[in-house]
């Protein structure tokens, strides 16, 4: 960490475009809110102190950094612009001199590898502004950037205060600045309002390094998409689009095979071992781990969770916050829910539920069933429509099964209740009491046939008898 870098990110601003009840910078992209992209760049570029300038919701915004000891927060409380934005942070940046770096909190796609680049662009040359721009297709909404003759950057002018002929620039600000902490103090100590929109525009500060024969120099960035501006819901959808490509690709070049990137979703926070292949549609979120050559399914939303190799995930499976050990096999359609933790070589079926179970090496349970509270030992049949009745209306109970148990179809087991090693409880037994090891539990009512019971009732009512 560098400290004479510090860092301000502005993220008082309410967002208006999005058209909602929640602040821009806070709205969800790919794992994290907005905000927390530029933060993470500040970071990795870096920076020591970061003042993080909040206006709107900007108790949300403070809640979720709430742990970050690196951070220090001012609010804005009325948006008079970006430069009032970045003056309101001065006296939290504790500094009189050192380079301040000037982020969006709107602009989350900036590579740190970009960022430390730029920074060092502004150190060797020298400058006082060191302003990070690019050329884009349609500058719609940004300040562009006017140059001399020489090429030298003279001022930034905002789309609603430029020119016919300023317009046509399509060289535009990123937003994005390196600033020698005494110039920026001074410069913002000089800023008016008199434009389009009646605000302190940061951008200003261009102008007035200019007026005083310092140094301003851009620093061109190639890929326009790193410095997309988020204001509506369309860009906020083209930007989790654009993240969501760097994380496939980054992973696809691990060894990692994804068969659509486009319709994938990972989180950047995921990791995935060589040799696995995730199909289209398939989610996967937060915390979670995947090993080597596994097969995650279609439509898939694996959130929180830790898988070994050769775990095959199948279909429309969902889990989350479990645990599942190499070989294992799940779904298609099975719900894990938190605190499952399947060993090796399980195999679990089809509309089978799990919560706080944990299914011991090679056990199998295979179709609709549900497992809550259960601690299952090696080699267990769990039969169709198997239920453990884990609550009393009141508690939560524990069921037990033994290693090389057989449950038949169609079993519930009331808990608390245990069963014992190798014991078979019979197809449609309700277990209420423990089972002892090797024992039948058999609990059913005895089976009546009525010889031509049928044939009667129908002859009795006028019906017509079946064959
Ligand atoms: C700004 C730049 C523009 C640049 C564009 C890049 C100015 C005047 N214009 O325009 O040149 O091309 O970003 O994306 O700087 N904010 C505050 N307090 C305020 C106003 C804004 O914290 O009083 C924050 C917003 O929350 C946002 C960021 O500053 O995160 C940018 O503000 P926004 O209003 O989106 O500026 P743009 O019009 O996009
Ligand atoms: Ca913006």
């Amino acid at each position: 960490m560098s400290s004479d870098l510090s860092a301000v990110i502005l993220a008082a601003g309410k967002g208006t475009r999005m058209k909602s009840e929640l602040v821009k910078v806070m709205h969800p992209l790919e794992g994290q809110p907005m905000v927390a992209w530029p933060v993470d760049a500040a970071r990795a570029a870096g920076a020591g102190r970061t003042v993080v300038v909040v206006g709107h919701q900007g108790e949300a915004v403070r809640e979720h950094f709430v742990d970050a000891t690196d951070l220090a927060f001012v609010t804005q409380e009325e948006q008079l612009g970006t430069g009032h934005a970045v003056a309101c942070a001065v006296p939290a940046l504790e500094t009189a001199g050192g380079t301040v770096l000037i982020l969006c909190g709107d602009v989350p796609l900036l590579r740190s590898d970009t960022l430390r680049g730029m920074i060092d662009l502004h150190r060797e040359s020298g400058a006082t502004v060191t302003v990070l721009t690019t050329r884009m297709a349609d500058p719609t909404g940004y300040g562009r950037i006017i140059r001399d003759a020489t090429g030298r950057i003279v001022r930034i002018v905002e789309q609603k205060d430029a020119s016919p002929a300023e317009l046509t620039v399509d060289e535009v600000n990123a937003g994005i600045y390196c600033v020698e902490a005494p110039f920026l103090f001074e410069a913002l100590r000089g800023l008016e309002n008199d434009n389009a929109q009646g605000e302190y525009y940061l951008t200003d500060i261009v102008a007035a390094a200019e007026a005083r024969g310092l140094d301003c120099r851009p620093c061109l960035v190639d890929d326009s998409d790193e410095v997309m501006g988020v204001n509506d819901r369309v860009q906020l959808a083209r930007a989790g689009a654009v993240i969501r490509l760097r994380t496939c690709e980054r992973l696809m070049r691990d060894g990692v095979t994804i068969i659509d990137p486009a319709a994938t979703y990972i989180d950047p926070t995921v990791a995935i071992g060589r040799d696995t292949t995730v199909h289209p549609g398939a989610c996967l979120r937060g915390t979670t781990v995947v090993g080597a050559g596994c097969i995650i399914g279609p439509g898939t939303v694996i959130t929180d969770c830790r898988i070994g190799d050769r775990v095959e995930v199948k279909a429309g499976t969902v889990m989350e916050s479990s645990v599942i050990h190499d070989e294992a096999a799940v779904g298609p359609m099975a719900h894990l829910r938190p605190g499952t933790e399947l060993m090796a070589h399980v195999k679990i079926g089809n509309f089978v539920e799990t919560k706080k179970a944990r299914v011991g090496e090679g056990s199998k349970a295979s179709h609709l069933t549900y497992l809550g509270d259960a601690e299952i030992g090696r080699d267990v049949n769990i039969g169709c429509g198997t239920i453990t009745c884990n609550y009393d209306g009141i508690k939560k109970h524990c069921t037990v099964i033994g290693d090389g148990v057989f449950v038949g179809s169609d079993v519930q087991l009331v808990a608390p209740v245990t069963v014992g090693n190798n014991a078979l409880i019979a197809a449609g037994t309700t277990v209420t009491k423990d089972v002892p090891p090797d024992a039948l539990a058999i609990s059913r009512t005895p089976q009546v046939n009525k010889e031509g019971w049928v044939k009667k009732k129908a002859q009795g009512s006028g019906l017509k008898a079946q064959d």
